[in-house]
């Protein structure tokens, strides 16, 4: 029992209150939140209180978990706030127990981890889920995976990761939602809300943890944890939007990234997390530094050691510490020289302690630990059942060519023999692709099993062909056998799991290992083919797309992979997806974005001093916003609803899209604005707005969209962020590319 915690005899008084009794150790608290921490902290030693900023990992050894034994001492001398990576319900109660049994003051620890597209359900990896376009499945996966996590003892997910990327180099990319600001700031904040719920101290919801605090997605040259460099205007206007989005939906945590802003690591510039962040956003929860980011400000060359990095941190607006025990060896040193202030110190206790007594931890420390709870939830139909969904929502048909009058997909299901060949056909882990928790690799339903299932009167062969890495073209031959004995092909190709996510940047965004090379050989078969794509990143497709009539990009799918992929194959469900990072026709066009800047010499091909390549367009393989279906929209009837726009005014602009095929379909209607004329260039054209509609075939709808002065403002000369008087192009269609305009004036 805690001794100084326990207010014996009256009312729990704070929000969490109805779901933190029902927990097995609910305790009665007389006070408000502020009364209750600064009663707390009043009797808290100093160590305790640098202790509270301290988060150690718990890493899982042969046996099981672990707690390394340094960090499992400071646990017991209540010298740590949080632990990650620690899950499952009777090994996280463990180090709660020490916590709150065995520590002097008995403060309940936060336990974090990356559940970054579920926690043991995986569902698909973010950029494959953006492609969806889909915001209340994106929400509903957020609050899946939460609910997931905590009924197996978590309450705080590294996540949303909103970093903006425009590099598919980066491996990252698979983390984030693609290269659009204001798509990525719609479906930052789907997330947050899908995580937090309305109640942090719902046992079912947890914290979110807006990521990498900023700019981690544009490191030169796409190699991660490089260099960032670029100016204030692109950094506020493309970059900082998507955190201030999830910030402003209330998300509780934000993580620091590992990149330099501005010549100045991250986790040490003031200007962006006390400046920005709190001055200017006003954000109000904690921050958490990237891991061992603050030690990582001694390499970066900006300290001369890791007591000054810890200083640096502090001073700038870091509060809790990402396994660099920084704080834990040297603050209290610092705070003796006179080197940061208790009061500095204190302000980032008590946003620790606040979060906590938001997550309910105070009244129950035990509120997330229910194994009846954990054994219901984890891995329960309801998981499964929205992971299929989620999957099959995220494909994103890239080509489907006519052979002999009809296009290739979807096949029929009185199919006689498909041969399945790649490396990706009957593997269960890499579809789950990078971040994948503690996903159950046995649990994933492969492409093969997909298949076989969707067509059981059928004879499926598979052949991995070759692997995703080497030179090793050995099986090729088994595959061509194997493809010619066949009706049809279906290449299941990809990246495995480690060639993206962190740390896994890439020079050749090409398929990896011999796989092109394998296409190319069962192209000679003269079979029609199929190649799916189950790849963590926007890839260069080009050798493919020459000579493969259907190319799917399934993305990583998780543990439905196949049976999401399969009602694709078979037409049980038409792709409605769209690529939200542009796909290159090589790596050259690299970083290859749609809303780039006008310039003073745009492309003309009949122009030799143009800007443009010698060797290659300027245009992508497959344009940012693109996706077919089984059926074909066409647009119609664009209108904005007047000529004049004032600034205080809001119009709307709609068009009528009409399903032209013999299929019932989904579209993605896309808006996009393009300010004519301004005092500092503007993008070519920008995404401002979006609906994915159900059309019957032959259907039509229409579909309005609102647009107010804020919608057209960017950061003037001055830096202010306003719209300016002037001529204003609208785009609308199927993708970037849409070519259906019409123009107002606002005054
Ligand atoms: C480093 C990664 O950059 C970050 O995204 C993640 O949350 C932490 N490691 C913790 O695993």
């Amino acid at each position: 029992m805690i001794k100084s915690l326990c207010m014996a005899g009256s009312l729990l008084v704070f929000s969490g209150m109805a779901i933190a009794q029902k927990g097995k150790n609910p305790k009665r608290i007389t006070q408000n939140e502020t009364e209750f921490i600064d009663g707390l902290m009043a009797k808290m030693t100093i160590d305790e209180k640098i202790g509270q900023l301290t988060l150690y990992t718990s890493g899982w050894d042969v046996t099981g978990p672990s707690l390394n034994p340094t960090s499992t001492e400071e646990l017991r001398e209540g010298r740590v706030g949080g632990l990650f990576n620690a899950h499952g319900v009777t090994y996280v109660r463990g180090l709660q127990d020490i916590a709150v049994k065995e520590t002097r003051l008995g403060i309940p620890l936060l336990f974090g981890y990356d559940v970054i597209h579920g926690y043991q359900t995986i569902f698909p990896t973010p950029l494959g889920e953006a492609a969806s376009w889909d915001l209340d499945l994106m929400q509903e996966s957020a609050r899946l995976s939460a609910k997931e996590a905590a009924a197996s003892g978590l309450n705080w997910t590294f996540n949303p990761m909103v970093d903006i990327s425009r590099d598919p180099r980066w491996g990252r990319v698979m983390e984030g939602s693609g290269e659009d600001t204001y798509l990525g700031s719609k479906i930052g904040v789907a997330k947050v809300i899908g995580y937090q719920g309305d109640n942090l101290a719902d046992p079912l919801t947890v914290l979110a943890c807006v990521k990498h605090f900023a700019a981690y997605g544009a490191p030169l040259a796409g190699r991660d944890y490089g260099t960032v460099d670029m100016s204030e205007r692109t950094l506020r206007e493309f970059y900082l939007p998507p955190y201030k989005a999830a910030i402003d939906a209330g998300a509780a945590t934000v993580m620091t990234s590992f990149n330099e802003v501005e010549g100045v690591p991250a986790t040490g510039s003031y200007w962006l997390l006390t400046d920005i962040l709190r001055n200017e956003w006003g954000f109000k929860g904690f921050v958490v530094t990237d891991y061992t980011a603050i030690n990582e400000m001694v390499p970066f060359g900006v300290v001369p050691d890791l007591k000054a990095a810890g200083e640096l941190a502090l001073k700038s607006g870091v509060d809790m510490d990402m396994e660099g025990s920084v704080f834990n060896r040297f603050t209290k040193k610092s705070l003796e020289e006179g080197k940061v202030t208790e009061a500095e110190i204190d302000q980032a206790v008590r946003r620790i302690l606040e979060a906590k007594w938001k997550a309910g931890l105070f009244a129950n420390p035990y509120l997330y630990l229910d194994e009846k709870r954990e054994k219901m939830i984890v891995r329960s139909q309801e998981m499964k059942d929205h992971a299929l969904n989620a999957g099959k929502r995220s494909i994103v048909l890239l080509k489907n060519e006519s052979l002999n009058g009809a296009p290739l997909l979807p096949i029929s299901k009185s199919v006689k023999t498909i041969a399945m060949i790649g490396p990706m056909g009957d593997n269960q882990l890499d579809v789950l692709g990078a971040w994948h928790a503690s996903g159950i690799e046995t649990d994933v339903v492969t492409i093969l099993a997909g298949i076989k299932n969707a067509v059981p009167n059928a004879v499926v062969t598979f052949t991995s062909g070759c692997g995703f890495e080497g030179d090793d073209t050995s099986g090729f031959a088994a595959a061509r056998a194997a493809a010619l004995k066949a009706d049809i092909v279906i290449m299941a190709l990809g990246e495995n799991y480690v060639q993206s996510g962190e740390a896994a940047s890439r020079t050749d965004i090409r398929l990896p290992g011999p796989q092109e090379g394998l296409v190319s050989a069962i192209m000679n078969t003269g079979k029609p083919v199929v190649v799916l794509i189950a790849a963590g990143r926007s890839l260069d497709l080009s050798a493919l797309d020459e000579q493969v009539p259907a190319i799917v990009n399934t993305w990583q799918l998780g543990t439905m992979h196949g049976a999401a992929v399969a009602q694709v194959v078979f037409g049980d469900y038409n792709p409605s997806g769209k690529i939200t990072m542009t796909f290159p026709r090589n790596i050259g066009q690299v970083p290859i974005f749609y809303n780039t800047k006008n310039v003073g010499r745009p492309v003309d091909l009949e122009q030799k001093y143009t800007s443009k390549y010698i060797d290659m367009p300027n245009t992508p393989l497959y344009p940012f916003g693109y996706g077919l279906s089984y059926t074909t929209f066409t647009y119609s009837d664009l209108t904005i609803s007047q000529p004049t726009m004032l600034m205080a005014d809001t119009i709307s602009v709609s068009v009528a899209v009409t399903n032209t095929g013999k299929v019932a379909g989904e579209e993605v209607i896309q808006l996009y604005v393009k300010d004519m004329v301004a005092g500092v260039t503007r993008p070519v054209r920008e995404l401002k707005g979006f609906e994915k509609i159900m059309l019957a075939a032959g259907e039509s709808k229409t579909v309005s969209f609102r647009l107010s002065a804020n919608d057209l403002a960017f950061y003037n000369q001055n830096m202010e962020f306003k719209a300016e008087p002037g001529q204003f192009e609208v785009y609308v269609g199927g993708d970037s590319d849409a070519s259906l305009s019409a123009s107002f004036d606002l005054k």
